[in-house]
């Protein structure tokens, strides 16, 4: 199993196969891998000739310093559980120096404005700090095809965004939520619910897929008072925002149109933990 520490020494590695035409998938992540994250790995090994994995915290896409800090850090867990799937696929495990050298901070982005929805109205910077370390990621591994999970729909969004307007040479291939049996979405932040959470957290899921169903009758700004309605009858949880919004432009939905597609987006606390999922309306 490769374990690259270095850029240098990881672009050097590839360089010969990439110019053999050997196809690269690559999933970025920040570790603390679960079976979300495992099932990217499998798409990409299916698809490509080479699977490289990058296991990173990176800290300039964090606005919450003891958030950062306290994000789970399991490399040796990490990598038997990739092993266990295949010991081909190949890890990018830099230092922050190695990525950013004395610059620990963010470029500056525009995602024609999908940044300032959802997410970006409570991470302030959160997208320019994911903008530079996948930029640089890419800059360095040279991917094919780049696999992002559903679960973090905005992100995915603004990759692609990123990618045409810089016209970075990548495909970047959206893969679905991997949800536990309960059908809490898996998080890496999960591991730090209670048991008693984790079982109660299930209920975002059937509350999303409640509103799949109210929003063939409803309009968005009804469907969204119900779910603010319920969850404010639910102590447990504090309610951060929900919102029916479209695919593409991520703009909240006024009024429906037939030839949009829209989703339902959620982000909710719990034993002071954040959690987000959403759903294909
Ligand atoms: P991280 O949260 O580790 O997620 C890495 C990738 O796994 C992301 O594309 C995310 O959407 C996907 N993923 C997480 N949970 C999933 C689930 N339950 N089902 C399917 N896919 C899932 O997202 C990041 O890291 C970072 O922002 C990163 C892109 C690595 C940049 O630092």
């Amino acid at each position: 199993m490769l374990i690259f520490t270095e850029n240098k020494v990881l672009s050097s590695h590839l360089l010969p196969l990439i110019n053999q035409n050997k196809t690269i998938g690559f999933i970025p992540t920040m570790g603390a891998l679960h079976k979300g994250h495992l099932s990217l790995i499998e798409k990409s090994l299916i698809e490509n000739d080479i699977t490289v994995m990058s296991i990173f915290v990176n800290p300039t896409q964090f606005n919450n310093k003891e958030d950062l800090e306290k994000y789970p850090r399991t490399l040796e867990a990490d990598v038997a559980k990739i092993k266990k799937i295949s010991s081909e696929v190949i890890i990018y495990n830099p230092t922050v120096k190695d990525i950013y050298e004395n610059n620990v901070e963010s470029q500056d982005f525009s995602y024609d404005g999908l940044e300032f929805q959802m997410e970006g109205k409570h991470r302030v910077g959160h997208f320019n700090g994911v903008g530079t370390i996948v930029k640089r990621l890419f800059e360095i591994i040279k991917p094919t095809n780049a696999y992002f999970g559903e679960k973090d729909f905005q992100q995915l969004q603004i990759v692609k965004k990123m990618v045409s307007k810089h016209n970075l040479p990548v495909t970047i291939i959206g893969c679905p939520i991997y949800r536990e049996k309960s059908g809490l979405a898996m998080s890496s932040r999960n591991e730090r619910l209670s048991d008693e959470s984790r079982e109660k957290a299930s209920v975002i899921y059937e509350i999303l897929k409640e509103t799949k169903k109210l929003f063939q009758k409803k309009s968005a700004n009804e469907v969204v008072k119900i779910v603010e309605e319920k969850f404010k009858k639910m102590p447990d949880f504090k309610l951060e925002y929900f919102e029916i919004a479209e695919e593409s432009t991520l703009l909240t939905c006024k009024r429906k149109n037939k030839t949009k597609k829209y989703r339902g987006f959620i982000a909710v606390f719990i034993d002071n933990i954040r959690l987000i999922d959403n759903i294909s309306m």
